[in-house]
């Protein structure tokens, strides 16, 4: 059975899973300029803190690769791929990912010195680097997770554990194995998973649309809930599953240790404390923002009404089987309410027991804000200097 792959590269050609289509339909657009790899962003056919930052990444490069690329001196090809990338940045605001990637690309590009070509390479090497190791970083991740709740809550393959997962955070949002659901994947490998609970993830349903089917997919012991399910779920199953933790993934881990990730994180990361369930971030360094200091900092980002007041499927045929070519949008309110749709919720620093990165899990120092100096020394001290 072969992992799922949002992303598929091969130098001068991207290909993206739509994953509006999932989990009934699988299709590959092809993303070869800045516009597609924008359009492919903002219209969430590829979603996910990690997978956004390849894609912009990726898009631009095979853009840059086919040429033509404006300017011949050093200068103006530069200015010519800083263009792209701050209007690729304008794709989604809240995953910090972006943003740390158009910067290491950015820094690259200054480092090569003179020659267009030299210049163009190098930034394709970047983003083909970019992409290779967020696999890499994911694995590591995994290991660390499964490692720390060996040691937090002994969970074993005599002891096994069962978590919540929130939004997805697979293989289909990196560029495989994931990210919390990554941390999922090493402990079912393992044989220290006894089963995963994922939330459907309103109102968009990344749950239930994209984790589900990778949790299904890979065989993983799994059951979906209704967000709103939570609380019943620790209170009535908590001994009787094991259910050791929540882990979810990030889109924006600041100084202190704040967290935007999908709606609906905060709200587990409030019940796991009042029910004694340690509350896991799984984020690569990537998705750290060292230079905004608290939750208040971060940009939630706003999204359609109709994300709330409809819903778009397959359709049910009448033997129960699932219509697989068909696609239907229903309503689900009346469309004149009123709608309030933020992506992303901040959960405090104080309701987050670890932040499982590639370099180690990071817990709370006595001041209660993590010590990411520790694991980022280099970018530590340029932005917080001591
Ligand atoms: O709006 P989305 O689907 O892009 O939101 C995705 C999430 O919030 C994920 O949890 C986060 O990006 C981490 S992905 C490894």
């Amino acid at each position: 059975m072969s992992t799922l792959q949002a992303v598929r590269y091969s130098r001068g050609k991207l290909e993206v899973l739509d994953q509006l289509r999932l989990p009934h339909e699988f299709h590959y657009d092809d993303v070869s300029t800045r516009q597609e790899a924008f359009d492919s962003i903002a219209t969430m056919r590829v979603r996910g803190a990690p997978a956004i930052a390849i894609v912009a990444s990726l898009g631009l490069a095979v853009e840059l690769f086919n040429g033509p690329v404006a300017g011949n001196t050093a200068q103006e090809v530069i200015h010519h791929i800083d263009e792209a990338l701050d209007y690729l940045k304008q794709s989604r605001p809240t995953a910090v990912d972006l943003t740390n990637a158009i910067n290491q690309l950015k820094t690259r590009i200054r480092s090569v010195g003179d020659g267009k070509e030299a210049i163009i390479e190098a930034f394709i090497a970047e983003a083909e680097k970019i992409f290779e190791r967020d696999l890499e970083t994911n694995l590591a991740i995994g290991d660390h997770g499964a490692e720390w709740l060996k040691a937090q809550v002994g969970a074993t393959s005599e002891n096994t554990v069962s978590v919540v997962t929130h939004c997805n955070t697979g293989s289909l949002a990196t560029s495989g194995h994931g990210t919390a659901l990554g941390i999922i994947r090493t402990l079912q490998a393992n044989g220290q998973l006894r089963q995963a609970f994922c939330t459907e993830t309103r109102p968009y349903n990344q749950g239930s649309r994209l984790t589900a089917f990778e949790l299904v997919h890979e065989g993983i012991p799994s059951t979906l809930i209704a967000d709103s399910m939570a609380a019943s779920l620790f209170r009535t199953k908590k001994e009787e599953r094991n259910i050791a933790a929540v882990i979810v993934g990030a889109d924006r881990v600041v100084r202190n240790g704040d967290t935007a990730n999908k709606i609906g994180t905060y709200q587990l990361a409030v019940l796991a404390k009042h029910h004694g369930i340690k509350f896991i971030v799984a984020a690569p360094t990537t998705s750290i923002d060292l230079e905004t200091e608290t939750g208040d900092g971060i940009k939630i980002e706003e999204r359609r009404r109709e994300e709330l007041t409809q819903v778009t499927g397959a359709a049910i045929k009448a033997d129960g089987g699932v219509d697989e070519s068909s696609k239907v949008r229903v309503a689900t309110a009346d469309q004149r309410i009123d709608v309030w749709n933020p992506a992303f919720d901040v959960t405090p620093a104080e309701l987050i027991d670890a932040v499982v990165t590639e370099k180690g899990a990071v817990e709370k120092c006595a001041d209660g804000k993590f010590g990411f100096g520790n694991i980022m020394r280099e970018r530590w001290a340029q932005v917080v200097g001591h």
